[in-house]
Parts: C-alpha cells; structure tokens; sequence
C-alpha cells in the first residue's frame, strides 16, 4: 500500500487534482463509488479482496483507513483531496472515524463481485501464510 500525492493545480478560482489510468495510480480503473452521509464517527469496511486493488480518497472531510497485510496493521489518515492511499488486493482495511460531511471517493480495479470479499479475518490470515 502506498499514499500517493496528487497533482495539484493552484487556481485562485479554486484548485484541481485528477489521477488517471495507469499514471497516478498503478492500475486501469473499472468501477468508482463513494461513501458518504457516514454518521460521524462510524466504521465501514472490514473485509479484503482476493483480486480488487484501489485508490481512496477523502474528497471532503477526513477519515482513517486501517490496512492490515496479514503481518502488521498501518493506519493512514486522509484528510486532503490530493492526496489518495493505494490499496493492493489481499489487504484487510477498515475506513473508520469518519468526520461529519466527509465524502470517501474509490476507484476500483474490477467491477462489483461480492465473490471477491473475504469478510472473515480468520479466513483471510489463513490465505495469506
Ligand atoms: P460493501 O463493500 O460491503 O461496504 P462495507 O464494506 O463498507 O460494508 O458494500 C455495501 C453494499 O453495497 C453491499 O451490499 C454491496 C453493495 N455494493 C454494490 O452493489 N456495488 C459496489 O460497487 C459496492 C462497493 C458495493
């Protein structure tokens, strides 16, 4: 996993960040989807994907992201819209501590396949040795 800073064009007329395929992140996007309207405080998340890698980013507000590769356990925290947490699969994450308002942008490797979820930790660790 890796945070990655975005390109940031400073305007007076307000600022501009954007990432492309396979530039700015390492894989060609197939699937975007937000979260937001998250009770401030709450937890989303807690699961891995066997092939699934993405990109988060806190488009407004902040959040924290827990990713675990099996072995140890890092916390990023998102507060800005140029910065994005680049997440391969096999990861466990959890986004957690929304803020209020915050608006957590995903772009995705693949297109929705709840076969790819491991939602079971146990199951998880155990994929990984
Ligand atoms: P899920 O990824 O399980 O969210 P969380 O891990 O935060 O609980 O997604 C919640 C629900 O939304 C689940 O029923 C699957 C559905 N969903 C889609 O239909 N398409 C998508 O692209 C995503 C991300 C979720």
């Amino acid at each position: 996993m890796k945070l990655i800073q975005l390109p940031k064009i400073e305007d007076p007329r307000g600022n501009l960040s954007f990432f492309e395929n396979n530039q700015q992140i390492p894989f060609e996007i197939k699937r975007t989807y937000w979260i937001y309207d998250v009770p401030g405080g709450d937890t989303r998340g807690g699961h891995a994907f066997k092939e699934q890698h993405e990109f988060i980013v806190a488009l407004s507000g902040s959040f924290e992201v827990v990713v675990n590769d099996g072995k140890q356990e890092q916390t990023f925290f998102l507060n800005r819209s140029y910065h994005g947490l680049y997440i391969p699969n096999k990861m466990w994450r959890q986004m957690k501590n929304f803020s209020t308002n915050s608006l957590a942008l995903v772009a995705s490797s693949t297109n929705f396949d709840s076969m790819d979820y491991i939602r079971d930790f146990q199951e998880f660790i155990n994929l990984n040795k």
